[in-house]
């Protein structure tokens, strides 16, 4: 029986078009599930889609569109795109499956009834994008302390999870396991930063929205967008709270790895094991934490226009090329950057000039001097040595690095192999051995040993660019072998190549290739940027009659600060703002979309109409009106207190 692997990524949120960086975490888990393939494992790679929370929520409404018509979209798409990397899942699990729901609501349940989840209220902070609660200590200069933007306060009725009652177990699991976090040094950060200084009690349901699960004996309460996520680890696989499992789970169960960005390694790594405890499942294990990949000059932004998405990359350069720059960019500890010109310049670099050049060169000389045929006569020289060593001590130096997920070293290290065999046409020259009709076996011997060579480094470079070997390989007149096999030389029998070779990787011309992605940027920044157009006022400009001092105290003005602005989507002059109003909180949508940026709003302080009726435009309720000035032609400006002043004050 083969032994069982089950290696899982994050599940990717539903809230937007996933960037490169989000897609990096697929491609990482893949190529290990690849590997591993090949290694006689039986794998399973689970990845999907975390479809639920306030924000999913918020941004389908902003769509006009039902949370789960906005989730289908947005989760087909990320489909589609691991699909278009080539990413080899066995399963894609979405957390609006209904075998998922149903288990997460026993989970809950079982958790309560045995008194881990307890009822309570919260008193404090609450951060939306992060979907946390914080404590007044917990705050940063007043903001949340993980992404640092404005918290609303919160008084709710909620379910709590007591996690210090499994604080030391975890901390002896840790200690037990040396290898379930890795990298090491976020090993440390969870122990220093979370656990030495003592878990709190969390927050597992919400009250103040719809879109999750229903705790189904409380139905005002939604489950805690985490706790529904990081089960879908387990019900993926058949997972039943009362035992009536998939043979699945009682086959893959507890995972090998779970594969996951630094930001999130605090759940997976504390909350997750806890919850397992506390059911009485086995814990992972390992949690791999990867860094992140980011974009050289600069923040990935939507309204820059300038977000690398993988689509693009692999229209302009193929898959196995963008699976090759990601892997190879990230090392195992730390961040890694992307930009455009760096992939053109790897792809050059190492895919055109070593890989692509080695195989079409080797090609090229057994068809030009022995009409294709490959042949190893037997003519040993000592420079052939160094090669045969460098070739078939390859793959214990890949496993090692795998082993610990060093993935860009070890691809390095096949790299290396192709480099060797490109100085050994340097040494052996054999365009001067073709010279010499005496040398006629020597020169077999060298085209075998290339071949030879190039067939060891396919194998190995398999799992990271699965195509490109197979069609490779192909051209040699041979199949990719086992990873075993490529710890001998010599395996190869005679064969024939290819007459009509492909060229793998063409050199790319970059200045030809940036003129055009700027191109393509500039047009989505102009389709994303607001448009000063001159075009006539949208106000009646004419003078007003005069009113009573009454009736103008009718209208209450507040200073309002903008702590989230975005724009709603089918709708070009629309945004949709939310205004702190000291305590308050409220929507607001202003016809603004074509003078502000959402970037340009967010953190100004401006001036409001509070007691208007809430209208509701596109969808959303608008609880008051921002005041802008406007010339004749439509120009708009904002208005804003001339010195600083608390929001919520009142504007006379
Ligand atoms: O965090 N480089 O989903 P997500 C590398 N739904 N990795 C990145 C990255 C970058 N620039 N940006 C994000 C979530 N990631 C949750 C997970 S799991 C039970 C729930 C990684 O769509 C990120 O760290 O925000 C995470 O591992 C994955 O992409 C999905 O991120
Ligand atoms: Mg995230």
């Amino acid at each position: 029986m083969k032994e069982k692997y089950y290696i899982t990524t994050a599940i990717a949120y539903t809230s937007s078009k996933p960037h490169i960086g989000n897609t990096y975490e697929a491609i990482l888990s893949d190529s290990m599930a690849r590997f591993k393939r090949l290694e006689g494992y039986d794998v399973r790679l689970q990845t999907g889609t975390d479809e639920h929370g306030q924000k999913i929520e918020e941004k389908a409404q902003a769509a006009n569109k039902t949370p789960k018509e906005y989730v289908d979209g947005v989760a087909a798409q990320i489909k589609s795109i691991w699909d278009l990397v080539g990413v080899s899942y066995d399963k894609f699990i979405r957390t609006t499956d209904e075998y998922h729901e149903k288990q997460v609501q026993k989970i809950f349940k079982k958790l309560y009834e045995q008194g881990d989840i307890y009822k309570g209220s919260y008193e404090g902070w609450y951060c939306t994008p992060c979907e946390s609660f914080w404590t007044e200590s917990q705050l940063k200069d007043g903001k949340c302390p993980d992404c640092g933007r404005e918290v609303k306060k919160a008084h709710e009725e909620a379910y709590f999870f007591r996690m210090s009652k499994y604080a030391d177990r975890l901390m002896k699991y840790y200690e037990e396991n040396p290898d379930f976090i890795i990298p090491v040094s976020r090993k440390n950060e969870m122990v220093n930063n979370f656990l030495k200084p003592g878990l709190q009690d969390l927050c597992v349901s919400r009250s103040s929205f719809k879109w999750g699960i229903p705790v189904d004996f409380d139905d005002k309460h939604v489950v805690y967008v985490w706790l529904d996520a990081l089960t879908n680890y387990i019900t993926g696989l058949g997972y039943d709270v009362d035992g009536n499992h998939d043979a699945l789970y009682n086959e893959f169960w507890p995972a090998n790895v779970h594969v996951v960005g630094k930001d999130i390694v605090r759940f997976h790594t504390i909350y997750w094991p806890i919850f397992l405890m506390a059911l009485g499942v086995p814990l992972p294990k390992q949690v791999y934490g990867h860094g992140w990949l980011l974009q050289d000059g600069g923040k990935m932004s939507k309204s820059k226009g300038n977000v690398i998405y993988a689509d693009d990359l692999v229209e302009y350069f193929g898959k196995d090329a963008v699976r090759y720059y990601v892997l190879t960019a990230m090392p195992q500890d730390n961040d890694g950057l992307i930009s455009w010109e760096s992939v053109i310049e790897t792809i050059n670099s190492d895919l055109a000039n070593v890989l692509g050049n080695l195989v079409s060169r080797t090609i090229a000389m057994s068809n030009k001097y022995f009409d294709g045929v490959v042949e190893d006569k037997g003519a040993v020289e000592p420079v052939d040595a160094e090669l045969k060593d460098v070739a078939t001590a390859c793959y214990k130096k890949v496993q090692a690095k795998m082993d610990v997920w060093k993935v860009s070293d070890a691809m390095e290290e096949i790299l290396n192999v192709f480099r060797r065999a490109n100085k050994y046409i340097d040494e052996t020259m054999p365009w001067a051995l073709a010279k010499d009709e005496s040398k006629k076996d020597r020169l077999a011997t060298v085209l075998y040993n290339l071949t030879e060579t190039i067939s060891i480094g396919l194998a190995l470079m398999q799992p990271f660019m699965p195509d490109t070997c197979e069609k490779a390989i192909g051209m040699f007149g041979l199949t990719l072998r086992a990873l075993k096999d490529t710890e001998t030389f010599g395996l190869t029998k005679n064969t024939v190549v290819t007459k009509t070779p492909e060229i793998l990787f063409a050199r790319i011309d970059s200045a030809k290739v940036m003129e055009k992605v700027n191109q393509m940027i500039e047009e989505r920044q102009k389709a994303n940027a607001p448009k000063q157009e001159n075009k006539p006022a949208t106000h009646d400009h004419s003078e007003k009659p005069q009113i009573e001092f009454d009736d103008f105290t009718k209208i209450q003005l507040k200073v309002a600060l903008v702590t989230a602005c975005e724009k709603v989507e089918k709708s070009k002059k629309l945004l949709k703002l939310t205004v702190k109003l000291g305590e308050e909180t409220r929507t607001v949508v202003s016809g603004i979309a074509l003078a502000y940026t959402p970037e340009q709003l967010i953190g100004k302080k401006l001036v409001m109409v509070t007691n208007l009726k809430p209208a509701k435009l596109c969808g959303i309720v608008s609880e008051g009106m921002i005041i802008c000035a406007e010339n004749d032609e439509g120009k708009l400006a904002f208005l804003t207190p001339e010195k600083d002043i608390e929001d919520g004050s009142q504007v006379f």
